[in-house]
C-alpha cells in the first residue's frame, strides 16, 4: 500500500514530466511518474512522430526507459494530461497499448494506476480494474517467460 504522500509527490512528479512532452502534432501533453519497487521514480512524456504511428505514449515511456535500465518491478503510476497551454482539467485515462504493456511487468491486482486533475483531485485504481482479465505473462506459462 502507498501513502497518500507518495501519491502527491507521484502526481507532483507527472506534471513535472508533463512540461517535456514533445506533441507538435496532437498539441495534446501528457507527463507519468512511475514509481518502482525500490522507491525509484522514472518518469515520462508522450512523443509524437512526423509519421504520427511511432507516437510513444508518456506511460510508456516511462516504462520503456525503466526496463532498459533494468528496472522491472513496479507499485504505481501517475499520469496526467490536457492540450498544451490549458489547465489540467481532465482526467487522462491510460490508453489501450499502455495499459497491455502495464500488463507485461505487473500484478494486476497490485499495481495502481493514478489518473490526476491535481494532487488533490485524483482517481487511483488497481490495473485490473482498468484492464479486466487482461492477456499476459502468466498465459504462457511460467517456463515460457523470458527472464533473462
Ligand atoms: N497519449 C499518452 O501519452 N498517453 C495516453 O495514455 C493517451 C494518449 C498521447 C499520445 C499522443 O501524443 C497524444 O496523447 C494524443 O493522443
Amino acid at each position: 500500500m502507498i501513502s497518500d504522500e507518495t501519491i502527491r509527490n507521484l502526481i507532483a512528479q507527472a506534471i513535472t514530466a508533463r512540461e517535456n512532452s514533445y506533441s507538435p502534432y496532437s498539441h495534446y501533453q501528457v507527463g507519468a511518474a512511475l514509481l518502482a519497487e525500490d522507491g525509484q521514480i522514472i518518469l515520462g512524456c508522450n512523443i509524437e512522430n512526423a509519421a504520427y504511428t511511432p507516437t510513444n505514449c508518456a506511460e510508456r515511456t516511462a516504462f520503456f526507459k525503466a526496463v532498459s535500465e533494468g528496472i522491472r518491478s513496479f507499485l504505481a503510476i501517475a499520469v496526467v494530461g490536457s492540450p498544451a497551454g490549458e489547465e489540467i482539467t481532465q482526467f487522462a485515462y491510460p490508453c489501450g497499448v499502455c495499459r497491455q504493456v502495464m500488463m507485461e511487468f505487473c500484478d494486476p491486482a497490485e499495481f495502481l494506476i493514478i489518473v490526476a486533475k491535481s494532487q488533490a483531485e485524483y482517481v487511483c485504481l488497481t490495473l485490473e480494474q482498468f484492464l479486466p482479465n487482461g492477456f499476459g505473462p502468466d498465459n504462457l506459462g511460467p517456463s515460457d517467460r523470458q527472464e533473462e
